[in-house]
């Protein structure tokens, strides 16, 4: 995607040297774009941790770097086994709910631990082609998506089609493309006319900082709205249809996603509204049946409840949000059972959220 023009993927290999992984700086957008340098396993896990990087494609991706750096780190040195499995754990301790992250990292030491000699390159190789499959399955999803707004398009006479979200499942959060936004880059790019309803997502603010960001770059219509503002526009008709992402989907179709998430199903159940969540097999866990019962939800430090974050006089500032006395929670997922949920957008096709469905689809 673009941003100001250039194509950007949201991380790749430094030019001139593929030692160093370079990745916007999403802790910083939109006041400024910046690059940040990753040049060992410590940096990855910090990057991850601390979000400057984020979403679930984008993190499994990261981490996958970070296994081929630690590759390069530990190569030729004493206990590497040791190492590079430490390495792994250390990455995969790093965000608990997005399920991409730990699939992309057992993949990588997989192939490492498999490849006697040319380590380093087996996990460059690896890392290639699990980025590759991300960037294919969001293309995948926008053009299985793009189906259902165009369908939406025609029932209103080729009126505006208004589409919420929540949190970022743009290209940001991605490689390139989004899952939830591909449907709605692709009908825009059709010339369909669309319109975003972007919730702010308290409290790290993705869809006002980096949906927002991504929709302006693109040209696509959009409005930020408070978290709290969905239910009344679903009862009032300015609601066509819901379009999220998905951290973690179990085989039974419950779906973890932003905190927030699920009130959004609740509400759209309630006004009939259809309820979409666009996903890359990557994020379908198939050793968990019962998503409410078994994904494991992160809990973030409640700092990010008690200050918001903002641009200040040319500068990123932080401020207090309520007493300093305080005392927050801050869960960053939550489940929608899959009850609530119209239909999974996936790289092979649209599918029912329950077991058969998704089975057939992913053998
Ligand atoms: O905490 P974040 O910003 O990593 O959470 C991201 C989301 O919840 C996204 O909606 C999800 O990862 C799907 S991204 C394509």
């Amino acid at each position: 995607m673009k941003i100001n023009g250039k194509h950007y993927h949201t991380i790749w290999l430094k030019e001139g040297n593929d030692k160093i992984v370079q990745a916007i700086d999403q802790s910083c957008l939109p006041f400024e774009l910046k690059v940040v340098e990753l040049k060992s396993c410590d940096d990855v896990y910090l990057a991850i941790k601390n979000m400057l990087l984020r979403g679930a494609p984008l993190i499994g991706v990261a981490a996958a770097y970070g296994m081929y750096i630690s590759a390069i780190e530990f190569y030729g040195k004493n206990n590497f086994e040791e190492n590079i499995k430490g390495a792994a754990a250390k990455l995969k301790s790093s965000r608990p709910t997005a399920v991409n992250l730990a699939f992309a990292v057992d993949k990588m030491l997989d192939e490492i631990l498999k490849s006697k000699g040319n380590e380093i390159e087996v996990a460059l190789k690896k890392v290639k082609e699990i980025e590759e499959f991300e960037i294919e399955s969001c293309k995948k999803i926008g053009e299985y998506g793009v189906k259902l707004i165009e369908e939406i398009s025609k029932n209103k006479n080729g009126e505006t089609v208004n589409i919420l979200t929540h949190c970022n499942a743009g290209w940001l959060a991605c490689i390139d493309y989004g899952t939830a936004t591909a449907p709605v880059y692709a009908a825009f790019d059709k010339g369909i006319k669309v319109h975003v309803w972007v919730d702010e997502t308290r409290p790290k603010n993705q869809g006002a900082r980096l949906t927002a960001f991504e929709l302006e770059q693109h040209g696509v219509p959009y409005t930020v709205i408070s978290d709290n503002t969905g239910g009344h526009l679903m009862q009032n008709g300015m609601v066509d249809m819901v379009i999220v992402g998905s951290d973690r989907t179990a085989v039974n179709g419950d779906v973890a996603n932003k905190i927030g998430t699920y009130l959004k199903a609740l509400a759209a159940k309630d006004n009939n509204i259809p309820f979409y969540v666009a996903l890359p097999s990557s994020s379908i866990d198939f050793s968990i049946s019962d998503g409410l019962k078994q994904i494991p939800i992160e809990e973030r430090s409640e700092d990010e409840v008690k200050y918001v974050e903002g641009f200040l006089n040319g500068n990123i500032e932080k401020m207090l949000l309520t007493t300093d006395k305080a005392k927050c929670l801050n869960y960053a997922f939550d489940i929608t059972p899959a009850k609530y949920i119209t239909g999974l957008i996936t790289e092979k096709g649209i599918c029912k959220p329950n077991k058969k469905s998704i089975l057939k689809l992913f053998k």
